[in-house]
């Protein structure tokens, strides 16, 4: 059964899960990660549940689209959506805030917003 490592706000949290369980269905049932996973939609649509991957990313299969419409370029710096995702070997994860957009891709070219006279 996978052993689940979990970081959040500088705690760390262990836990054995079924194998192909999902951690925001068993946090919804107050299984561990329980109270600890920060997750709302459960369906990929809101990305609450990202987390970094810190070790076990091997095991995990090609993210999906949700995660890609969700993450983008977060998913290069090792962050999942935790609902899409069903763990069938040890996984460490730390939910941490996804960081900020780089400033080029704040406003795509054309959109910045007007700055307004001095
Ligand atoms: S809980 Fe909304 S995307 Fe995972």
């Amino acid at each position: 059964m996978p052993q689940i490592t979990f970081h959040k706000n500088g705690q760390t949290f262990h836990g054995e899960v079924k194998s192909g369980a999902n951690l925001v269905v068993r946090a919804g049932i107050k299984q561990f990660p329980f109270p600890h996973l920060a997750y709302q939609c459960g369906m990929g649509k809101c990305a609450t549940c990202a987390c970094k991957v810190l070790a076990g990313a091997e095991h995990l299969p090609a993210p999906n689209w949700k995660e890609k419409k969700q993450l983008g370029a977060h998913l290069d710096e090792g962050f999942r959506l935790v609902c899409q995702l069903w763990p069938e070997h040890d996984l460490e994860l730390a939910q941490v805030p996804l960081p900020a957009a780089p400033a080029s891709n704040t406003h795509p070219a054309g959109t910045a917003p007007a700055t307004p006279a001095a």
